[in-house]
């Protein structure tokens, strides 16, 4: 097979395979990441004989005399301008897709080492970010361009702690170099794979399921179905509703539910077991809309019904408010459901102690909430089950729920070996829970100078498949819909439904987005027949300091939306053309982005953590401040002591059971 170079030294691969593949796993070299193995979002990016090439797209049989250099084989000049530049420009958030900025970078300025703007942009184009925004990181592969240049000694930043003052993240550098711990990069001996066998239709009986080839397989360790499950069946954060597995006679819900969990030695053994898994399926009739699923007809997605929440908010008299009133706008409003996007897909890593608990290393939201619903599905007590945070690489609401990390655990506590399930980019896609899709029918009213009367909303959430945090959600939609103005009278009716579409859950606003974008969208239409600009008509309704919202809510003394309105107004003049477009854009100095900022940023939403694993702060006299927080660190600067990896020395892998190999008797099963 054909021999190439890898920082410098030359290898030999016995096998075609992903280049993606043989470098993380064959040479360990993680900084190379994997966000979709598809060619699309240039986390991978290494540098082939000096251009910038994305290594999973790359066959080893392809390589034969290449050279290919990855962040590990920066020089130490190199590595510290990088590490030190991106840090500087704040360039760094989730850093999942940091080192892949890097590389593509450095094939930029080993030929151009003073770039322009549109150069950096063009060299970078094939690498995505979710969490930073562009910008800084082209002032980071700038800056980095700079030192380089110059030769410029860098000394190690100091910084004083004060309020105010620009720091660099801690792990910055850790993840600009790809040294900073995400799940996916931990390989302890004897680890081996697991992945689920998913549903084929939305909504269908499983007649049978038939595992006997896939365990055939050579390799395949274990097979699992849901009466293997020692504990609970179903996991929920708020409400308990999605099946661990679906069980032969059971219904399923949604595309891409988990009928079959595989364990393998090889990736290879594990695909190849999937696809021998025979499940025969009685397809029924699914809802794909809450309009459909609210129908008296309708085949129930649950037995619980299809209205998982209802919410009905009144203030004053909203009709009669709107009968008296000079000008009167009701229109019809539908947002989408919206992928997360995040860079990194989910992935956790289980093992079974020697004591019998079981430790989860996981990339998710909420260790607490996960160790919790791991407990429950495993049938052990919570002290059992411990939960390790690494890096998570993005999140933005989308791991909150349990993905992978019951997956895992499942397998690892009837293997003594390490399992790690890592979901592809297509199930990742599939299966975490999405923004809710919302119908929206709102009704604003005024007077003849533009004075806020009264308003009336219908709220419908499709929550998809499973609860998730649809209710909570649901009831951020409807609390923020009447907006941050004067007024005090509403009827705002909100349902979040059940369907057989993707699960809905948290997402960045958390139900806000969607219902400000039919308030904003309405206050403009109004401002239109009252003869005012976008922002006048926000300016004389802004809830100011000591005023009541139209929820209730007292406004406190801290309520800038007045001076934040009149601090845009000098952009707002200089470009008459923001928020004319038909195309809502938040991040431009429209006037209707100022009232969804402020309420997006009141809106934050959390399953409650257990009483022990509370945030909490303390000032001190001196003005630094301590914070504890059970929160793992995701893409907005928090950081904390990571968990050491899995290290414990681990047998080879047993031999392939016919049957699930159950726990020892005496051990603890619900
Ligand atoms: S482009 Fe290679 S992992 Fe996404
Ligand atoms: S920092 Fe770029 S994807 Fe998170």
């Amino acid at each position: 097979m054909p021999g190439f170079t890898v920082n410098g030294t030359t290898v030999s691969v016995t096998e075609d395979q992903s280049l993606l593949v043989f470098l993380r796993e064959t040479l360990g070299l993680t900084s190379v990441k994997n966000g979709c193995s598809e060619g699309v979002c240039g986390t991978c990016t290494v540098l082939v004989d000096g251009r910038a090439s994305r290594a999973c797209v790359l066959r080893t049989s392809r390589l034969e005399g290449k050279s290919i250099l990855t962040c590990e084989g920066l020089s130490l000049r190199e590595q510290a301008v990088y590490g030190y530049a991106f840090a500087e420009t704040g360039a760094v958030q989730c850093g999942f897709c940091t080192p892949g900025m890097v590389m593509a970078a450095k094939g930029l300025l080993d030929v151009s080492p003073c770039p322009s703007r549109a150069e950096v942009k063009k060299a970078l184009r094939g690498n995505l970010c979710r969490c930073t925004g562009y910008k800084k990181i082209i002032d980071a592969v700038i800056l980095s361009g700079q030192l380089l240049e110059s030769g410029e000694p860098l000394s190690a930043p100091v910084f004083t702690g004060q309020i105010g003052e620009s720091l660099h993240r801690v792990d910055a550098v850790t993840k600009a170099l790809g040294t900073a711990g995400y799940v996916d990069d931990l390989q302890p001996e004897g680890l081996v794979f697991g992945s689920a066998v998913r549903a084929a239709h939305p909504r269908a009986r499983v007649c049978s399921i038939d595992v006997s080839a896939a365990r055939a397989v050579p390799g395949v360790l274990l097979v699992l179905t849901a009466e293997d499950i020692p504990g609970q069946k179903i996991v929920g954060h708020l409400r308990q509703d999605w099946p661990v597995l679906i069980a032969e006679g059971g219904i399923t819900h949604t595309l891409g539910d988990a009928v079959v969990l595989i364990a393998a030695q090889t990736r290879q053994a594990l695909e190849a077991a999937k696809t021998l898994v025979n499940i025969e399926y009685e397809p029924l009739e699914a809802v794909f809309s809450p309009q459909d699923a609210l129908k008296p007809d309708a085949p129930q997605v649950h037995d619980s019904g299809n209205i998982l929440s209802r919410e009905h908010l009144v203030r004053g008299n909203a009709d009669a408010k709107i009968a008296a009133s000079k000008y009167v706008v009701t229109h019809h409003y539908s947002t989408p459901f919206t992928e997360h996007a995040f860079l990194e897909p989910e992935c956790a890593v289980a093992q079974r102690e020697p004591d019998g608990s079981v430790t989860i290393w996981s990339a998710d939201q909420g260790i607490y909430q996960t160790r919790h619903e791991c407990a429950q599905v495993l049938g052990l007590p919570e002290e059992q089950v411990r939960v390790c945070a690494k890096m998570v690489g993005g999140g933005f609401g989308g791991k909150e729920d349990m993905s992978v990390q019951h997956h895992a655990a499942l397998l690892a506590w009837f293997l003594d070996v390490p399992v790690k399930v890592t979901l592809t980019r297509q199930e990742s896609i599939l299966i975490h829970p999405k923004r809710h899709a919302m119908e929206m029918d709102f009704t604003t009213a005024c007077d003849e100078n533009g004075i806020l009367t009264a308003m009336k909303a219908e709220i419908i959430a499709d929550t998809g498949a499973y609860a998730s945090l649809g209710g909570p959600v649901l009831q951020r939609a409807c609390t923020h819909a009447a907006g941050p103005y004067n007024y005090q009278d509403i009827d705002i009716l909100g349902l979040a439904v059940y369907t057989n579409n993707p699960p809905a859950g948290a997402f960045r606003g958390f139900g806000v987005s969607q219902s400000c974008f039919a308030t904003e969208c309405n206050l403009n239409a109004l401002a239109r027949l009252v003869g005012i600009s976008p922002w006048e008509i926000r300016y004389r309704n802004a809830i100011r300091p000591g005023q009541s919202l139209p929820n209730g809510q007292l406004a406190g003394d801290d309520a800038a939306l007045v001076k934040t309105l009149e601090l845009i107004k000098p952009y707002l003049d200089a470009n008459p053309a923001a928020g004319k477009t038909r195309v809502w854009a938040w991040a431009c100095p429209t006037p209707g982005a100022v009232p969804f900022m402020w309420r997006a940023a009141s809106s934050g939403c959390a399953p409650p953590p257990p009483a022990s694993a509370r945030a909490w702060a303390r000032c001190a006299c001196s003005l630094s401040v301590r914070r504890r927080s059970c929160l793992p660190r995701r893409w907005s600067g928090i950081s904390r002591t990571p968990h050491p990896p899995p290290t414990r020395a681990t047998p080879p892998p047993p031999a392939r059971p016919s049957s699930p190999a159950r726990p020892p008797a005496g051990r603890r099963w619900r």
